[in-house]
């Protein structure tokens, strides 16, 4: 069935943002600058501006007859929602089920990288733990360490890095004998421990070409000095000052670029992002993995670096028209994550937040937020996300930490590092 591509100049297209974190606040603020903006489901503050379809329902998108479908989160993706929209005929930006395997298989990712000859860490995929035990010891005598990988959709616990024998031993029994991680678990990749700087660089793909978009620095470990257990990312920045000029044509074309053309040659059509996360080491980028949506909490900053352009470039990309370039801001822009106390493990939910008076160039872009009699409450693990603007990094981090204690509810916690070093 043809796309229905019903925007005309001078009428205000229509989107539907799915979703209810951070990431999907913030594009709808971000998209609400050019475009009549709806939310399904969105969280309580989000909300609060947006109108709101209510809990997400396919049948209700389809009806809802809006010029553009953005699909926030990875697991609708996996799932085929894209695909099943498409056949209805709506535009959608997000992969299909086929492309979201970048994401939903770290397996599949891999051999995708070697047959593309995208450069990653040297590896191996196993089904049975005797073999990859035997593997991994071997190559543990060839490296600092080693990287244990659960293929499937772990919710960011599924690497685990070892330096040992004995750390090797307990990730890779844990994985596939005890099966903590359940069938995320069925194949497991090891590979070997990479060295250097991580960065995050998000491309729109479409039919025709490719839009980078400002690469951004998540901060995911739990705990200041990057201590602690993983967690979906507690903070961002991006600036034009970082990383060094040319970092990003070289991760364009060695690690996008022959993804894309893979893609292509495979069959498997791809509208939507393409996030690459790269480890820099000795100046040469690496892929760690593929996403297929926006980062969450890299969108809190990115989508603050842009001007103009961001709704019509997610627009041709899902209707399959060349992707136009997006206007771009010189500034920089920090964004914090108000976390509940105990996440990523256990914590409680429930307290309510009070926001108060937020220094200039500062947005709040909520996450984990429920309303109750009126007000807003804690509802998740990341809370919140206080993002703000200045001229340089430093003076976009005073504010962002500044705007931190405009904001509170019983058991806020954050990093006291993001874009310090
Ligand atoms: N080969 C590697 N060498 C060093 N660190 C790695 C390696 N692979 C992953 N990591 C670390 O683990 C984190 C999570 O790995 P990633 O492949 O991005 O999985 P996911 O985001 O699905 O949990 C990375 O951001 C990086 O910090
Ligand atoms: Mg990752």
């Amino acid at each position: 069935m043809p796309l229905r591509y019903s925007h005309h100049n001078g009428e205000r297209m229509r989107i539907l943002v799915v979703g209810s974190g951070g990431r999907e606040h913030a594009l709808a603020w971000k998209l609400s600058q050019e475009a009549e903006v709806v939310v399904s489901p969105g969280n309580a503050l989000s909300r609060r501006v947006f109108a709101s379809l209510g809990p997400f329902n396919e049948e209700v998108v389809v009806s809802g007859g809006f010029d553009l479908v953005v699909v926030g989160p990875e697991d609708p993706l996996i799932d085929g929602l894209a695909d099943r929209l498409r056949a209805q005929g709506v535009a959608v930006f997000g992969p299909g089920a086929a492309g979201a395997q970048l994401e939903g298989s770290k397996a599949f990712s891999k051999e995708m990288m070697a047959r593309s000859g995208v450069r990653t860490a040297a590896h191996r995929t196993f089904t049975e733990f005797e073999p990859a035990l035997a593997y991994g010891l071997a190559q543990l005598e060839q490296g600092e360490g080693l990287a244990v990988k659960a293929s499937g959709n772990a919710l960011g616990k599924g690497v685990i890095l070892c330096r040992t024998p004995d750390e090797l031993q307990d990730a890779l029994h844990g994985m596939m004998v005890e099966r903590v991680l359940g069938t995320a678990a069925d194949e497991v990749v090891i590979e070997q421990m990479l060295r250097g700087y991580e960065l995050s660089l998000m491309t729109l793909v479409g039919d025709h070409n490719m839009v980078s978009l400002p690469i951004a620095r998540d901060y995911k470990r739990a705990l200041d000095g990057d201590r602690g257990p993983n967690t979906g990312g507690m903070g961002t920045f991006s600036t034009p000052d970082w990383p060094e000029a040319g970092v990003l044509g070289q991760v364009e074309a060695d690690l996008v670029a022959p993804m894309i053309a893979q893609l292509q040659r495979d069959g498997i059509p791809f509208r939507g992002t393409l996030f690459t996360g790269v480890m820099m080491q000795d100046g040469v980028p690496y892929c760690l993995e593929y996403n297929v949506r926006f980062g969450d909490p890299e969108t809190q900053s990115f989508v603050r670096r842009l001007g103009k352009g961001f709704a019509a470039a997610l627009l041709a990309a899902a209707a399959g028209d060349p992707i136009p370039p997006i206007e771009t801001l010189d500034h920089a822009v920090v964004s914090v994550v108000l976390a509940s106390e105990g996440y990523p493990g256990a914590y409680s939910k429930g307290h309510p937040i009070q926001i108060g008076d937020l220094p200039e160039g500062v947005e709040v872009f909520g996450a984990g937020i429920g309303a109750r009699d009126g007000g807003l409450v804690t509802n998740g693990g990341r809370v919140l996300a206080v993002s703000a603007v200045a001229p340089t990094l430093a003076d976009a981090r005073a504010r962002a930490y500044a705007a931190t204690e405009s904001v509170d509810f019983e058991g806020k916690t954050l990093r006291t590092d993001i874009a310090a070093n």
